[in-house]
């Protein structure tokens, strides 16, 4: 089955092409450059930039696939969680498709359809499995039993690790995204350098809004002048901090929850650190571990669109009246 899948949750806009599991082509239209003066997404400019970008994103992937688009058989959409405005832009793109071409329409929800990123490779896990799902507005911990069955085994109290990245960047003034860049800066400093809090070590939930306290102190305390290396030693232990975190309680939910499968994705599971923490922490553990090529870890419409795919072929679809829904637990 041909399938589009439209993305525009936050401060992308995406559109791919998915055929039976196999990904033709993915397009995404950053608008990174039209937020980094404000060092955040700004929600008004960013759903203003998707409806410059959608319907030219949309031509560029059946382009890329080698369709028309009266090839398309069915149409996914993120119907939320993100900032509203933005949301509406992709859906109602959606929308508008599905009617013109007489073709259903399913709306899909971002997070899992960050999951089903891992059913893209070659390699695909097998429910049940743990998942990670990590992200600018997310760190939650599932566990997985099917493609929509979810059970929430941890999640942050506060901010979201990529907000962490975000806050941490933007208090050190490194730019934006912050994630992207304390990476980079981190592979060049000492991550024991500095001492940062690991939070709530017995518990399955996380929170990182202490981390970025003890950051901000810290800063204070030095005079917030820092040479080169040191900013390198900070982003290094900064990054260690959030990443042993993310490792202990994912490997602690999926072996208190018996499963042999784990899957790391979302925005913050490109990071180069938490990567290879990962691998190292399932190995000699009977654990297998499936993180998506970055650019399938940052949003995406493929993802919505292999999601898309398998629910459409369930007969699972939406009327047009679907609406887009910020926050959806
Ligand atoms: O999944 P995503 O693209 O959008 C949301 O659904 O939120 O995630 C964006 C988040 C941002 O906070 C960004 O800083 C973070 O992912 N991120 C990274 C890296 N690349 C993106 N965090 C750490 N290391 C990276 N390499
Ligand atoms: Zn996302």
């Amino acid at each position: 089955m041909f399938v589009l899948g439209i993305e525009s949750s936050c401060d992308e806009t995406a559109a791919a092409i998915v055929n039976n599991g196999n990904l033709l082509s993915s397009v995404i239209a950053s608008q990174i450059k039209d937020h980094s003066a404000y060092g955040g997404v700004v929600p008004e400019i960013a759903s203003r930039k998707h409806i410059e970008a959608v319907s030219a994103v949309i031509s560029q992937a059946t382009e890329d696939a080698g369709i028309a688009l009266s090839v398309v058989e069915g149409i996914a959409v993120t119907r939320g969680p993100g900032l509203i405005g933005s949301l509406l832009v992709g859906l109602s793109a959606a929308k508008a498709l599905a009617y013109g071409l007489n073709i259903p329409l399913v709306g899909v929800n971002h997070l899992e359809g960050h999951i089903m990123a891992s059913f893209l490779a070659e390699k695909k896990p097998g429910f049940p499995f743990a998942a990670l799902v990590v992200s600018g507005g997310h760190t939650n911990v599932y566990l997985v039993k099917n493609y929509h069955e979810f059970k929430l085994l941890g999640q942050t109290r506060d901010d979201a690790a990529g907000e962490a990245f975000d806050k941490a960047a933007k208090l050190l003034n490194l730019g934006y995204p912050g994630g992207v860049v304390i990476d980079r800066m981190a592979k060049k400093g000492n991550h024991s350098a500095f001492e940062f809090p690991r939070a709530m070590k017995d518990s399955p939930d996380f929170s990182f809004s202490g981390l970025k306290t003890s950051l901000l102190t810290m800063v204070k305390k030095l005079g917030g002048h820092f040479t080169q290396a040191q900013l390198e030693d900070i982003a290094a232990s900064y990054q260690e901090a959030i990443v042993d975190v993310l490792v202990d309680k994912t490997i602690k939910a999926a072996l208190d929850h018996h499963v042999s499968q784990v899957v790391v994705c979302g925005g913050v599971a490109a990071n180069s650190r938490l990567r290879e923490r990962f691998v190292k922490a399932v190995a000699g553990k009977n654990l297998e571990l499936f993180i998506p090529p970055t650019i399938l870890c940052t949003d995406n419409a493929a993802m919505i669109a292999v999601l898309g795919e398998i629910m459409l072929k369930n007969g699972r679809s939406d009327s047009l009246d679907l609406n887009a829904v910020s926050r959806w637990p």
